[in-house]
């Protein structure tokens, strides 16, 4: 089938503002976005400039706004788009040039929490044990592979770039929950920050744009009533 890609261009060095450009692409329905872009990039214009690299939605390098909502380029079939699709950037954050944002800002938040295991006590002979239960507490949350599809969807983090986001929280949750870690006050006084989880309005975004199926907006609110629940 044929299709048509309207996709955002940018390039710092020669224009002032973005611009759409249009290329039409034959591909089956059965094949994914990032089939039709590389058959852009590699059969009719090689500038146009995109991230990906595992290609089997395990990297988290390729989410971009597709047909208005946030996905993963190599995880989205053809079939799901119709014959006509536009690409562009993920919102809120500056763009290098067309499809690739500048994550910095959004690696930034996700290092403010810590997302490592934190424990002062003598390392063990064994594994540091845990009950398939403790374990499943943050089962969840370690699925993340940081595409930022939840925090770039969240209309909290348009109106103000400073709120941690959903990712970074999703990637804290991991660890506070986890029964071998010691660092969950640290993790909770930057959550408990005037940009920290208090920010969240519940509008749900996150979760459904999570390429990976995690309720992130129930993780938030997890973080929420343990914030209310213990000392901060
Ligand atoms: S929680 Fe989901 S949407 Fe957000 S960064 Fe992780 S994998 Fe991506
Ligand atoms: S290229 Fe790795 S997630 Fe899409």
């Amino acid at each position: 089938m044929k299709v048509e890609l309207s996709i955002r261009r940018f390039n710092p060095e020669t224009d002032q503002r973005p611009h759409v450009e249009r290329y039409q692409v034959e591909v089956e329905p059965s094949d994914r976005l990032l089939d039709a872009l590389n058959q852009v990039k590699w059969y009719q214009d090689g500038t146009l400039t995109y991230r990906r690299s595992c290609a089997h939605g395990i990297c988290g390098s390729d989410a971009m706004l597709i047909n208005g909502v946030n996905r993963l380029a190599c995880k989205v079939l053809i079939r799901d788009l119709g014959d006509r699709i536009t690409v562009e950037p993920l919102r809120g954050f500056r763009v290098i040039k067309d499809l690739v944002v500048d994550m910095e800002p959004f690696f930034a938040a996700y290092r403010s929490v810590k997302p490592y295991l934190i424990n002062d006590d003598p390392v063990p002979h064994v594994e540091r044990l845990q009950s398939p239960e403790e374990r499943e507490r943050f089962d969840d949350t370690t699925k993340c592979i940081l595409c930022a599809a939840c925090t770039t969807s969240c209309p909290s983090f348009w109106a103000n770039e400073e709120y941690i986001g959903p990712a970074a929280i999703v990637n804290a949750h991991r660890f506070i929950f986890d029964s071998r870690d010691q660092g969950a006050q640290e993790r909770l006084e930057v959550l408990n920050s005037k940009d920290g989880v208090w920010r969240c309005r519940t509008i749900f975004n996150c979760t459904d744009a999570c390429p990976r199926g995690i309720e992130v907006t129930r993780a938030i609110q997890d973080v929420k009533r343990h914030l209310l629940d213990v000392r901060v």
